[in-house]
């Protein structure tokens, strides 16, 4: 089994393929068959649709999340706000920065690493095309967002062996327990239903001594559409959700907040 094959759980039961035993549930069954299209499909993990429920009726989500399966807010990421982060307004001067603080915060000699509420990939991308880790993860509940990742993959010549696309959902993660080496999750704690659940999820899935860089907006922005945090709400979440006080740095810059921990 790849290290791929062992990361990637039931979002139902968190067993990998490695554990299930052969007459699992119907559950396992739907995710068996959605692991089967690895590489050259995105697989759709989300719980609503490994329990074969119908989605908008079993699980709304508030409309921070709704809003980024509109299509136009998939273009709006990948062309319109880039230009305008680079100006300052997202980290110190756009993705670039975010990038080159991620990957040296991660540091060398990583098999799995995870975008988690992706995008369109800005990052996930990135990380593909440095080519220093074994496996990339690609995962966000938009499938607007993964399609436009899609679209962007083709362009830029990146393989789909490169990046594993999944429609996923933070709230209840398709990973194992201690299978990641590293998570990135930029600019989406404040779009979540629930953040401190979702760190909780992040923190379960890392390795002991991986790591996460996390990036979101701070109040005094207004918690109108969007959650956003104090630096010491940030703190508390990431402390809450497992790790240890000394292990959580949080480092704003103006209205942004940049966190990094090690599980
Ligand atoms: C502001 S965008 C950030 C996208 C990308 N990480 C970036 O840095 O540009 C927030 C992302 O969080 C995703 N998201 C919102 N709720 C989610 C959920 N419940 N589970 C997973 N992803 C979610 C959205 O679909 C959206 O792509």
């Amino acid at each position: 089994m790849s290290s791929l094959e062992e990361a990637i759980a039931c979002p139902v039961c968190y067993k990998t393929l490695t554990i299930a035993p052969q007459d699992c549930n119907q559950c396992h069954n739907y995710f068996r068959n959605e692991l089967a299209k690895l590489p050259s499909s995105s697989l759709d993990l989300t719980p609503a649709r490994v329990k074969g429920e119908i989605e908008e009726t079993a699980n709304a989500k508030p409309l921070r999340t709704e809003l980024f399966r509109l299509p136009i807010i998939s273009f709006l990421y990948e062309r319109i706000l880039p230009p305008i982060w680079a100006m300052g307004l997202r980290n110190l001067g756009g993705i670039d920065i975010e990038f080159q603080q991620c990957v040296e915060f991660f540091g060398q000699n990583l098999k799995v690493v995870a975008d988690i509420s992706c995008g369109t990939g800005i990052i996930a991308r990135r990380l593909a095309l440095l080519q220093q880790y074994e496996q990339i993860i690609a995962l966000d509940y938009s499938e607007a967002m993964l399609g436009k990742l899609q679209q962007q993959i083709q362009l830029e010549g990146i393989l789909p062996s490169q990046i594993t696309i999944i429609r996923g959902d933070i709230a209840a993660l398709p990973f194992a327990a201690n299978s990641l080496d590293a998570v990135y999750s930029g600019a989406a704690m404040h779009c979540w239903p629930d953040a401190t659940r979702g760190i909780r999820n992040i923190y379960q899935a890392l390795r002991s001594g991986g790591k996460l860089f996390a990036t979101t907006f701070l109040q005094p922005l207004p918690s109108i559409v969007f959650r956003f945090f104090t630096p010491n709400e940030l703190q508390q979440i990431a402390i809450a959700a497992g790790f240890h006080p000394d292990c959580v740095q949080v480092e704003t810059r103006g209205v942004y907040a940049i966190i990094r921990c090690i599980k």
